[in-house]
């Protein structure tokens, strides 16, 4: 079965990609010939997730899904959230988030934190939703050079590597976004 992943995120497609196995084929935007820019302007996880899919499957009918991640950190009421992407501002990168997140932590030491991600899945037409979680810890420096985002400064629950210490199949073994698109791979298999 052939699946769009509606991404421009190149670490997400091949994470994705590395736990489809050989009953999905993955396809990338760039192979459908999608360039622009994908909205991501709803004020929750799934809201975002519909967003993206919605967004693809207007330009090329087609099976299609999207994910939209956020990291929540519980001393901070749950931010950065959906804000997650731009939590440093507009056009801010990976460092510049993870900066801004150790900055507002500093001296607190509640440090509990979780990845969500919902997937959304367009099937013959008709919407499609999965969620994945994974509790942690945010750490007070940043360790670790693989993965993307805040995997640097995240721990998860009972680990004592962060998911940029991790190989791609241990992050992917049980990460928001393993757990999530594992159930969608499920789902999709029965
Ligand atoms: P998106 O909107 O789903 O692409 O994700 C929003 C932001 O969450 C990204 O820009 C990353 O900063 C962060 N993020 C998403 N997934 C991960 C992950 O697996 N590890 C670390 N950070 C992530």
């Amino acid at each position: 079965m052939e699946l769009v992943f509606a991404t421009h995120n190149r670490h997400k497609l091949a994470e994705i990609t590395a736990l489809a196995g050989s009953k999905f084929i993955i396809k990338s935007l760039a192979d459908i010939g999608f360039e622009g820019d994908i909205p991501e302007t709803a004020d929750s996880f799934l809201g975002n997730a519909r967003q993206k899919v919605q967004t693809i499957y207007q330009y090329k009918p087609c099976n299609c899904f999207a994910d939209d991640t956020g990291l929540v950190v519980e001393a901070l009421d749950g931010r950065p959230g959906v804000f997650s992407a731009r939590y440093a501002g507009e056009n801010a990168t990976y460092q510049d988030n993870v900066k801004k997140l150790l900055q507002e932590l500093e001296g607190i030491s509640n440090r509990k934190a979780s990845f969500i991600t919902i997937v959304a899945l367009i099937l013959n037409g008709k919407e499609h939703f999965f969620e994945g979680r994974i509790d942690g810890e945010i750490i007070t420096e940043q360790r670790g050079d693989k993965g993307f985002g805040y995997d640097p400064i995240f721990v998860p629950h009972k680990h004592r590597l962060t998911f940029a210490e991790m190989n791609d199949d241990e992050k992917n073994g049980m990460s928001h976004r393993g757990i999530a698109i594992k159930k969608m791979f499920d789902f999709l298999s029965h």
